[in-house]
């Protein structure tokens, strides 16, 4: 069993651009003593108590009434400091004269917001997302790093809406990735056919310290569902050709994922539903082309999900486009055997990098024999990637179509969850069973260094 604090955050990278990011340390801001330059608010400078000695002198040279004036000051109502979602204020006594000013946008923005105790956004909040109001309809899903609602317009087009709670301390990742939905949708309008296995994006906003952005809305992830559904080989195959091409799509736009797993996976709805997206861009780094310099060591010990990190990740360097692919290949490997990877159940990470260099030196034969035979060759591709080499992506696809081929996969079958209670996942005694959950599943971002 994996220790507890493998499924704890550490902390968050700060840029979106290249693996300059680097952790900021976490201010020890005790509530209310600190002022927005981050000064705290009881420290009095030198300056102040020679002034007020001074002061003091001066007013008992002219024996004027200090502590009285010093007692006013008391007496001055305190002002209230309400977070941005305390509830409002009573309304005033019919008696007191109402000398209050219409509420600011952004205040009557925050009025429309409810939450409950766990600050969770309820069923009814509105939000309005650059032009678009939408209602809350339903949280949908978690990560490790933000929550996910069901939301809809007023013509009821349904959205997906993540959200995050910035706080000065943690570095926002969300600012990663409405930087990174941003640039590819950017890319998406001078290149049409390009990123479809990749969310469309239809802004971002933030009410006091919550932030949201709204993207295409999906099913549920890969990883939810086959933790409730036996798969087939056929249905394991078909999720690894789609995983693999939103990895494709994803570099073609000019990102790294770097946290490649069927949690970070999600089906489509409806006539997408055959299809795979590729979700969770919070981790995202510019790709290296073969004319960047060579980047030293990365700033952080470990990035990404122990279970399918790539080793690069283990050794503490940058990762880069093969890196995607690696993770990518531990997670197929998932899918057509579940919890069978050689350090699914190791909880020293050198071990499972070390562990991991050993199943692309020598992969393991009980693996091997579930996958698709065609995998032999694509796992000797993807370790000969060099670090800032482009992939070979049509070699892998071609691999991947000839494993489809001779396996007579038909694309246009329903999946699993497509028939219902009879495929689910039973154990041995015949019940209904989930599939539990690793927490080495869980991503971390480490600066042990
Ligand atoms: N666009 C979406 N539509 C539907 N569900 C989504 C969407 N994006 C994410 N989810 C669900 O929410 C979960 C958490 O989202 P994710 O972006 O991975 O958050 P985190 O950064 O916290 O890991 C995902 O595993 C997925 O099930
Ligand atoms: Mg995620």
């Amino acid at each position: 069993m994996m220790p507890d604090n493998n499924r704890k955050r550490v902390g968050t990278p700060d840029s979106a651009n290249a693996d300059s990011n680097k952790l900021t340390p976490v201010k020890k801001c005790a509530p209310g003593n600190y002022n927005a330059k981050g000064k705290t608010k009881n420290c009095v400078s030198k300056e102040k108590i020679k002034q007020s000695a001074k002061n003091k002198a001066e007013s008992s040279k002219h024996n004027l009434p200090v502590e009285k004036n010093k007692k006013k000051k008391l007496k001055k109502k305190p002002k209230i400091k309400r977070s941005p979602f305390s509830p409002p204020p009573l309304s005033p006594s019919p008696n007191t004269p109402n000398t209050s000013k219409a509420p600011r946008p952004d205040e009557a923005e925050k009025e429309k917001l409810r939450f409950d105790a766990e600050k969770k956004l309820l069923s009814g909040a509105k939000i309005l997302v650059k032009n678009i109001e939408v209602t809350v309809v339903k949280l949908l899903g978690q990560g490790g790093f933000g929550l996910v609602y069901l939301v809809q317009d007023s013509k009821e087009n349904r959205y997906a809406m993540k959200t995050e709670y910035f706080c000065e301390s943690i570095p926002s990742r969300m600012k990663m990735e409405v930087k990174a939905y941003d640039k590819i949708a950017n890319f998406r309008k001078a290149h049409p056919k390009s990123g479809m296995r990749l969310l469309g994006f239809y802004g971002s906003g933030a009410i006091g310290n919550l932030k949201f952005f709204l993207m295409s809305l999906v099913g549920p992830s890969v990883d939810s569902l086959i933790a409730k559904y036996e798969i087939s080989f056929a249905t394991a195959l078909r999720l690894c050709i789609e995983m693999f091409v939103g990895i494709v799509d994803l570099h073609e736009c000019g990102f790294v994922h770097r946290d490649i797993k069927p949690e970070n996976y999600a089906i489509g709805l409806n006539a997408d539903r055959r299809r795979v997206y590729l979700v969770d861009l919070g981790m995202v780094v510019r790709v290296l082309e073969e004319s960047d310099p060579m980047p030293s060591s990365s700033k952080y010990d470990f990035i990404g999900t122990p279970l399918y990190a790539p080793r690069t990740s283990h050794l503490g360097n940058v990762q880069t486009r093969k890196d995607d692919l690696e993770s990518w290949i531990y997670s197929c490997a998932d899918l057509f055997s579940p919890n069978k990877l050689p350090w699914a159940h190791e909880c020293d990470r050198q071990k499972v990098g070390d562990l991991k260099e050993q199943f692309f030196k020598n992969p393991s034969a009980d693996i091997l024999s579930q996958m698709p035979a065609q995998f032999e060759d694509i796992i000797r591709n993807v370790n000969m990637i060099g670090m800032t080499q482009k992939p070979d992506y049509k070699a892998i696809r071609d691999l991947l179509e000839s494993a489809a081929t001779m396996d007579e996969i038909d694309f246009d079958e329903p999946f699993e969850w497509e028939l219902g209670e009879q495929a689910k996942r039973k154990d041995d005694s015949g019940e209904k069973k989930k599939r539990k959950k690793n927490r080495s599943e869980n991503t971390q971002v480490t600066v042990d260094k």
